[in-house]
């Protein structure tokens, strides 16, 4: 793309991308804003502080003559993991910042964004206009956290607050359970050099896949049910040793976010306390239950590879609006659902490519150091922005964790 079209493009599409991250805390009030509710997680305040930090540190200071900082020790406050930008706030105590204020944090992003304009307006060089692309994905990933965040933060209200009490939950049947059927052989997976990716779906190189079949759809809460009164959580012999002393030590015994109303199972959801929907896809589950549920089911989790080979071959439109913001029950013929409604586990630890190499600068930290102890995640959630999905995307945490809106699609070798 020439630079005049990819610079054109990015002023385009930042300021409504900017904006919605705006919007996202528009429900909330101050303290909503300012509460972390585990270490995990951070406040929506935090999030909207930090990104534009991103912007500021790594586009506006090296690259607008005569940029003014907005305030000398917000770099210390939002800088979020980058040692070589210096020292920061401690990630477990950001729910202690109080100040500034949210509207404080408001303007801070008007102060960005108003350069960021002016940076815009004129030529910039392929690196800044990459730069300014990698914030904006950047952006967009943080307003998947804020989303996951603030639910992690209601969820452990016994009042049950909603991010918006109206929020309609999608309805609808899910498609009748069964196998898609998929080729072996020598299959390419990562970014092939067109469109955004990040750093860690690069080099494309080759995989060996043995003939497989992926799940037509994500597991139900439905399905998830019947796990549970079958006694999943109960059946050791299910369980991977690390997932079994997880669940022992957690007391895990459903989803993150469900609770049990007399017959009924509930969940907490974006838009409060509502009743589980059977044909909805299950999510709030980590690795370890994901993997025990294949267990019972006499299935495997996929591979990265077996997903990504399958998903890049598949013509559906990535169909999220951006505003349902809760797992739909996924119909259709084909695999289907692959990006829209929770991150699907795999069985593959988050490291590097073959050949891949930790970019120069700062920017360098921003996926390498983390290849290690992570499980990959693919596709895309109902709270992932749609123009920030694709077929290679990696995403990653650690097993044990349950507040994202991560669930599973079952596969089996043929
Ligand atoms: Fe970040």
């Amino acid at each position: 793309m020439a630079l005049d079209d990819l610079t054109e493009r990015l002023a385009t599409r930042f300021q409504p991308i900017r904006d919605r991250s705006a919007w996202l805390v528009e429900p909330l009030n101050e303290a909503d804003a300012a509460v972390q509710s585990t270490p995990d997680a951070s406040p929506a305040k935090w999030h909207l502080a930090h990104t534009s930090w991103f912007f500021e540190t790594f586009v506006l200071i090296p690259n607008l003559p005569g940029y003014c900082h907005f305030h000398p020790l917000f770099g210390y406050l939002f800088n979020s993991y980058y040692d070589a930008v210096g020292a920061r706030w401690t990630r477990s105590q950001r729910g202690l910042l109080t100040r500034p204020t949210l509207e404080e944090v408001l303007v801070y992003r008007r102060h960005v964004d108003n350069a960021m304009a002016e940076l815009l307006a004129s030529d910039v060089s392929r690196e800044v206009a990459a730069l300014i692309l990698l914030g904006l994905h950047h952006e967009q990933q943080h307003q998947e956290l804020l989303l996951t965040d603030i639910l992690s933060l209601f969820a452990r209200n016994p009042l049950c607050p909603a991010w918006h009490k109206e929020l309609a939950m999608p309805a609808g049947k899910a498609a009748a359970f069964c196998w898609v059927e998929c080729a072996g052989g020598i299959a390419e997976i990562g970014n092939d050099g067109k469109g955004f990716a990040f750093d860690c779906e690069t080099p494309r190189h080759r995989v060996l896949l043995q003939d497989y079949a992926l799940a037509n759809r994500a597991v139900t809460c439905g399905e998830w049910i019947d796990f549970m009164a079958d006694g999943g959580y109960r059946t050791a012999s299910l369980w991977l040793a690390d997932g079994w002393t997880a669940s022992i030590s957690e007391g895990w015994q459903c989803p993150a976010y469900w609770q049990r109303q007399g017959d009924d199972w509930y969940e907490m959801t974006l838009g409060g306390l509502r009743l589980v929907n059977r044909e909805a896809p299950v999510s709030q589950v980590s690795f370890y239950e994901a993997d025990a549920f294949a267990a019972w089911r006499g299935a495997r989790l996929p591979t990265e590879a077996e997903w990504e080979s399958a998903a890049a071959s598949q013509t559906q439109q990535i169909t999220n609006d951006d505003r349902t913001l809760a797992p739909k029950p996924q119909s259709g013929e084909g695999l289907t659902g692959l990006f829209t409604d929770v991150w699907e586990w795999t069985a593959s630890s988050f490291r590097p490519y073959p050949g891949f190499h930790i970019p120069p600068g700062a920017v360098g930290e921003y996926n390498g150091k983390f290849m290690s102890g992570q499980m990959v995640m693919r596709g895309g959630s109902c709270v992932t922005p749609s123009s920030h999905t694709r077929a290679t995307y990696r995403n990653f945490f650690q097993p044990e964790k349950r507040w994202q809106f991560s669930g599973l699609r079952l596969a089996r070798t043929l």
